[in-house]
């Protein structure tokens, strides 16, 4: 959560600033700031709300400093108001941070009874005191920081100006991750590569643990005891960090669009679609004959992939798998069997709590490998085995591409296992994988369902409460449709079981809410049949995503039905059901006028708990 950026360059950064927050804006949008040097002294311009509201202010007061810092908010401590956006600062030193200082409480007393005036109410504002602190001491700035860092607790990145200091950034990572960049214009701090994309070309990630101080003769790092290290620099492909959504009025249309090309191109990845067999790209660090078990942990949108997956992998695989929220598993202390799989999933590689369920399961012997859409991020960085989702950047806050993606790495990784354990014969393996195949077609055909989705979503965005029903994968794909739904329209929606409807649920059944029941012909279509024909009697508002063969055997009155065709079926029919989903949520989240991009309350990467 929270972007921070630091440019220490040869011109007026301030317009730079900002276009970097922009890029990280997907990481909070609740106020915006930066700080400049302006002839030697600190400068700060923030304002509450979005990044254009900065701007605005921006456009009225430029500022002509050659160094500064700047940060977008999702608010922990303290309202999304001016006075809590960052940078923080005082007549010494000002800061940015993301993430969380546990312990600002004892420092705040401590520091105000030594004189420090506080006029914030966020935890971030205590970093500015305690280093101002050591510097009022007589400590340098990098004394200071090294010192004020020890008596932080908790997950952040920081990134430092000080007064009078032009030539001089700090930056510092316990957590939360932060980059380094460099160009002949200058040396950059950034929370991720794409927002450094525009300006640096090449970038090195600190280590956990690890600050740096960027002067204009060079750089320098430090680990966690302050002894200088080196980081690897890399080349920064600038070209793949394009950010912009090309001719849809939002990011989440397009990286709905794209869905076809990236899970093509992903499934490309895994598949040696000559032989039409799967290939991993990378080497088993167990022996899949002598797993007893495989564990997913995960959050939000990414668990739902997780929990389509347990179906893949108990079913191709003949694995058990034991998979829960990482926010749960990370504090329930689960006993892990020897030489186990874990599996975590995530988009960002930066989400706190399953980098936390990630280590848990490390310290505890299992093989970790990620599922990741961002190959340079913490998660992937700290796993034994990396498998990267080929979605390229996701910007709308709302997952979409990411979690197809997931999906079709579920799916290579289950029939790879099943291979290799015995349990799918090469035929199989070559039938399941060409059903796979079919899928980005199949996404294809979807898109063009949207003239179908128009008038269901119209109908969907008058209610207040939306049940999703499905059996099988589409059991958490309804799940996932409900998560899609309240994010961006802020209707109140769930997903369940459709078997489970009649313990309980059934008794909210009236018209006033709509159930979408998402009915892939598969195995289970007849008893999800039964399901929908349980709210009909009762005079349910029902809409049918589903074949042509569902809507028959339904036999009821539908007030919506989206068709899909018959072929789309099988295991692997929620990756293009997902598509439908995700559309269903935008129409009406565009029909009632919500920002869709960047739903209210909600930051991209989630890096505190
Ligand atoms: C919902 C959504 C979130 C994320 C969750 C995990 O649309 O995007 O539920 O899936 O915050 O994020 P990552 O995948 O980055 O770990």
């Amino acid at each position: 959560m929270c972007g921070i950026v630091g440019i220490l360059g040869k011109g007026p950064v301030a317009g730079q600033l900002v276009e970097a927050l922009k890029r990280l804006e997907y990481r909070g949008y609740d106020s915006a700031g930066i700080a400049t040097l302006e002839e030697g002294r600190l400068t700060r311009l923030r304002a509450s709300g979005k990044l254009k509201n900065l701007e605005e202010k921006l456009a009225g007061s430029p500022h002509k400093g050659h160094v500064g810092i700047g940060h977008t908010r999702w608010a922990t401590h303290g309202k999304p108001n001016e006075t809590n956006a960052h940078p923080h600062a005082n007549s010494r030193v000002a800061v940015v941070h993301n993430g969380i200082i546990e312990n600002f409480r004892e420092l705040r007393e401590e520091l105000t009874a030594k004189g420090h005036k506080f006029t914030s109410e966020t935890d971030s504002e205590v970093v500015a005191h305690l280093v101002a602190d050591g510097l009022n001491a007589g400590a340098t700035p990098e004394k200071a920081v090294a010192a004020a860092l020890k008596r932080l607790k908790g997950a952040f990145a920081l990134a430092f100006l000080f007064d009078h200091e032009p030539d001089l950034l700090i930056g510092a990572r316990r957590g939360s991750p932060l980059a380094v960049g460099w160009s002949d214009e200058g040396a950059y701090l950034g929370s991720d590569a794409l927002a450094l994309a525009p300006f640096a070309t090449s970038i090195a990630y600190l280590d956990e643990g690890d600050w740096v101080a960027l002067r204009r003769e060079g750089t320098t790092f430090f680990d966690a005891a302050d002894n200088p290290v080196e980081r690897r620099r890399q080349p920064l492909q600038t070209g793949s960090f394009l950010v912009d959504k090309g001719n849809y009025r939002h990011f989440m249309a397009k990286e709905i669009h794209e869905q076809p090309e990236v899970v093509g191109r992903t499934l490309a990845h895994y598949l040696d679609l000559a032989e039409g067999t799967v290939r991993l790209p990378f080497e088993l660090t167990f022996d899949p004959l002598k797993l007893s078990r495989v564990t997913i942990s995960a959050c939000g949108t990414a668990y739902y992939a997780g929990l389509v997956a347990r179906y893949w992998l108990e079913r191709f695989a003949r694995l058990p798998v034991e998979i829960d929220i990482a926010s749960e598993f990370r504090y329930r202390d689960p006993p892990l069997p020897e030489g186990g799989l874990m599996i975590v999933v995530s988009q960002s590689g930066e989400t706190a709590d399953t980098l936390a369920a990630l280590r848990y399961a490390k310290d505890h012997g299992q093989h970790v490998l990620s599922i990741v859409n961002v190959e340079t991020s913490t998660i992937a960085r700290e796993s034994h085995t990396v498998a990267k989702t080929l979605a390229g950047p996701e910007i709308g806050v709302a997952s979409t591409k990411a979690y197809t993606c997931q999906l079709a790495v579920f799916a290579c990784i289950a029939l790879a296992l099943g291979r290799a354990r015995g349990v799918l014969t090469k035929e199989q393996e070559r039938a399941l994988v060409s059903e796979l195949v079919a899928a980005p077609g199949q996404m294809a055909d979807a898109l063009n369902r949207e003239a179908q989705i128009e008038p269901v979503a119209r109908d969907v965005a008058r209610a207040s409460s939306v049940l999703y029903l499905g059996r099988g994968p589409a059991f958490p794909l309804a799940m996932e449709g409900a998560l899609k739904l309240k994010e961006l329209s802020y209707i109140h929606a769930e997903g369940y079981a459709a078997g489970e409807l009649k313990h309980g649920p059934i008794a909210l059944i009236d018209y006033a809410m709509p159930v979408i029941v998402l009915a892939p012909p598969d195995a289970s279509l007849e008893k999800t049949v039964s399901n929908l024909q349980e709210v009909a009697a009762r005079g349910g508002h029902l809409i049918l995503i589903g074949s042509p063969r569902a809507k028959e055997e339904a036999a009821a009155e539908l007030a919506g039905f989206v068709e899909l065709p018959e072929e789309v079926s099988g295991p692997f029919a929620a990756i293009v059901y997902a598509v439908i989903v995700q559309l269903l949520a935008y129409h009406v989240a565009v029909f009632m006028g919500k920002d869709v991009d960047q739903p209210r309350n909600l930051a991209k990467s989630v890096t505190v708990e």
